[in-house]
C-alpha cells in the first residue's frame, strides 16, 4: 500500500513518515521545502532503514502531482503541506489563501483523476474559533479568528462539500491540538526558521543558549496559575494517529472531523517547569503582556478518536520535554550543517 504524504519533509510530516513506514506502508513525499529540509527525510530513512520516494515540487502544481500519481500507485493521501504561522497569515493573507487552498484543490482534482479518494487532512483546533466551553468536542460550532484559521476552516468545508457531492470519498479531518516533542532518536524534530512563535521551541532555544529568556505572554488569565493553558500532544503520538486515520479511511467511507489531543491542559509555567526538571537545564523567564487573541484555555475532548480510530495519546509532558531537549541539544542549529 502506498501513501502520498504532502509536506512530508516538515515537522509533523517527517514523524508521520516514520510511523507509516514502520506500519508497512510505502511512502511517497511531495514537498517544496519552503519550510523544511530534505535532510529530515534522509534521517527518516536512517531511523527506519527504509526508503522514501521524494518529489521536490509544489502541491499547487497539477502537472507535478499528475507525474507523482502516474509514477506511483497511490492508495491514500495525508495532506500536511501548508503555511502555518498565525501572525504571518495576518500580514500576508493572500499568500495563505493561495498556498493552502490552491494546493488542496489541485490535490483533490488530481486524486479524482486517478481514482484515489482517501484523504487525511491536517486541520487544527483553531477551527473552533473562540469557544464558549471546554473541552472542545467535534460537534461544537466552528469559527476562525485569523486568515490561517480561515484556510483550515475553508478546507474542512471544501472537503465536506466534496463528500456531499460524491459519497464514495473517505475523508478524515484531523484537528490537532499543540504538537511538541521529537522522535526518541534525537535525529528529527521541529526546526523553526527564525525566532520561534510557539512556546516549546522557544523554551528549548532558551535552554540551549540561542535565546536569552522566555517571554511569558500574560499571567492574568483565568487558569491554574494565570498563564495560558493548552493541550500539548507528543508529535509521535500525533503521527501514530495518522496511521490509525489512514487505516480507518481505507476501510470506511465518509467525512469525519476528529480531535487529536490528550484531553489534558498544561499552563505555560507548568510546561517551562517540567522542561527544567526533566532536563536539568535553566530557562529564565519574564512576564510580558498578553499576546493579542490568545484564549485562556484550550483542550480537547479526545473520546471520538478513541472510539472511531482506537487511538489515544500515550506519552506525557515529561517525555515531550525530554525528547524535545534530546533533539535540540544534539542539533542546536536544527538541520543546518
Ligand atoms: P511544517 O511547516 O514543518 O510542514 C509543512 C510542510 O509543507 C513543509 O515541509 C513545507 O515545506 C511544505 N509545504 C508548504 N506549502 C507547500 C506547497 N505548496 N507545496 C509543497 N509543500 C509545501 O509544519 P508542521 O508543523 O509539520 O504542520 C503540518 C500541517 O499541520 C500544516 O498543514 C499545519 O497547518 C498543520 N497544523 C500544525 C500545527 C502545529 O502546531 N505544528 C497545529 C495544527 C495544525
Ligand atoms: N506563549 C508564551 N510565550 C511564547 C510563546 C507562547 O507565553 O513565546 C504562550 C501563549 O500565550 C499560549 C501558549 O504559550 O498561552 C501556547 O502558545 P503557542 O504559540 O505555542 O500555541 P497556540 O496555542 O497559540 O497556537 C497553536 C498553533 C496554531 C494553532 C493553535 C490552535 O501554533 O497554529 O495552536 O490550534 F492555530
Amino acid at each position: 500500500m502506498s501513501v502520498l504524504i504532502t509536506g512530508g519533509a516538515g515537522y509533523i510530516g517527517s514523524h508521520t513518515c516514520i510511523e507509516m513506514l514502520d506500519a508497512g506502508y510505502d511512502v511517497v513525499v511531495i514537498d517544496n521545502l519552503y519550510n523544511s529540509s530534505e535532510e529530515s527525510l534522509r534521517r527518516v530513512e536512517k531511523i527506519t532503514g527504509k526508503s522514501v520516494k521524494f518529489y521536490e515540487d509544489d502541491v499547487r502544481d497539477k502537472q507535478a502531482l499528475e507525474k507523482v500519481f502516474k509514477e506511483n500507485s497511490i492508495d491514500s493521501v495525508i495532506h500536511f503541506a501548508g503555511l502555518k504561522a498565525v501572525g504571518e497569515s495576518v500580514k500576508m493573507p493572500i499568500a495563505y489563501y493561495d498556498n493552502n487552498l490552491e494546493s488542496t484543490i489541485s490535490l483533490i482534482e488530481v486524486m479524482k483523476e486517478f481514482g484515489c479518494k482517501k484523504i487525511v487532512f491536517s486541520s487544527s483546533a483553531t477551527v473552533y474559533g473562540v469557544a464558549k466551553e471546554m473541552p472542545l468536542k467535534e460537534g461544537m460550532p466552528t469559527g476562525a479568528i485569523n486568515p490561517y484559521g480561515r484556510t483550515k476552516l475553508f478546507i474542512e468545508e471544501i472537503l465536506k462539500d466534496l463528500y456531499v457531492s460524491d459519497n464514495t470519498w473517505s475523508i478524515v479531518l484531523l484537528r490537532y491540538f499543540n504538537p511538541i516533542g521529537a522522535h526518541k532518536s534525537g535525529l528529527i524534530g521541529e526546526d523553526p526558521k527564525g525566532i520561534p512563535n510557539n512556546l516549546m521551541p522557544y523554551i528549548s532555544q532558551v535552554a540551549v543558549g540561542k535565546l536569552e529568556k522566555l517571554h511569558v505572554f500574560g499571567n492574568d488569565y483565568n487558569t491554574v496559575d494565570g498563564t495560558g493553558v493548552r493541550d500539548y500532544i507528543h508529535v509521535v503520538d500525533l503521527a501514530k494517529g495518522h496511521v490509525k486515520a489512514i487505516d480507518y479511511a481505507l476501510k470506511n467511507i465518509g467525512c469525519e472531523a476528529i480531535n487529536l489531543g490528550t484531553g489534558k491542559g498544561t499552563s505555560v509555567l507548568e510546561l517551562r517547569d517540567a522542561f527544567v526538571k526533566a532536563n536539568d537545564v535553566s530557562v529564565p523567564y519574564v512576564i510580558d503582556p498578553r499576546r493579542p487573541g490568545d484564549p485562556d484555555e484550550v483542550y480537547a475532548d479526545a473520546t471520538k478518536a478513541k472510539q472511531l480510530l482506537g487511538w489515544e495519546a500515550e506519552l506525557g509532558v515529561e517525555e515531550m520535554c525530554k525528547d524535545t531537549w534530546r533533539w535540540q541539544s544534539n542539533n542546536p542549529k536544527g538541520y543546518e550543517k
